[in-house]
């Protein structure tokens, strides 16, 4: 089976690529967020994919319609796989990034991300958000799914309820992943693998349990295995 597992390569450069050669491109795809691509910028993008690997760019594009649209365009450029906007950058912002999308040959998967995994109901609420934590997160979904994108970046305790309200036709990315629930570090609303997919996620983003794993290939084969 393809795999679903998104390592989340929140390292320097050097590291990253040493993790890369050691991980296998048929059990995990790479995700290149904020923090590689300022560190290394695209060309990191052409090593990883010349070593075999699907790129998920997450730079969480949240800006005026028009920048988003130009952004998601580059990502295209750069040949990634999966690339992802802010939902609650609004309905016109998520039209413009679908739209650009039209035009192009090969396009990559086009996520909104709901709300963050480290943000909890008291968290929203500082920032104004005034109503119950799943249901703004559906409300997010529901505008994504009806202006195109392919699916959402949620968290894996929202996933049964997404998929009662969306069905099972749109993807559904989940961070927040341990496999050990003592150590959450920023992370509020998490799952373990099985469980996030066994709730409907279809890819799971896995970052610091592998990372900080003494042999991080060896966690991803357990984890694929503990999956499949
Ligand atoms: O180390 P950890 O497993 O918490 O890493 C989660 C990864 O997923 C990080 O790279 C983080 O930027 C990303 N992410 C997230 N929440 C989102 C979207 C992406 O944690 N909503």
């Amino acid at each position: 089976m393809p795999s679903p597992i998104i390592i989340a390569l929140d390292l320097d450069f050097k590291d990253s690529l040493n993790l890369a050669r050691k991980l296998d491109p048929n059990k995990c795809k790479l995700k290149v967020g904020s923090q590689l691509f300022t560190s290394s910028g695209p060309k990191v993008i052409t090593i990883l994919k010349d070593l075999g690997f699907e790129i998920f760019l997450d730079l969480k594009f949240h800006d005026i319609p028009n920048t988003v649209s130009s952004s998601v365009l580059s990502s295209v450029e750069l040949g990634v796989w999966m690339v992802n906007v802010h939902a609650s950058g609004g309905e016109e912002m998520l039209e413009a990034a679908v739209s650009v999308l039209k035009k192009v040959e090969k396009r990559p998967l086009l996520i909104g991300v709901t709300l963050l995994t480290s943000l909890d109901q008291i968290s929203i609420e500082k920032i104004g958000i005034k109503i119950n934590l799943k249901d703004q997160v559906i409300r997010l979904t529901k505008m994504c799914k009806e202006k195109g994108l392919d699916g959402v970046v949620c968290s894996p305790q929202e996933i049964s309820d997404i998929r009662k309200e969306i069905g099972k036709d749109f993807l559904l990315v989940t961070p927040g992943i341990r496999t050990n629930s003592n150590l959450v570090h920023d992370q509020k609303r998490t799952a373990t693998p099985k469980e996030a997919i066994e709730n409907g996620a279809n890819y799971i983003i896995l970052g610091r349990d592998v990372l900080q794993s003494i042999n991080p290939s060896k966690e991803v084969e357990k984890i694929y295995k503990e999956i499949s």
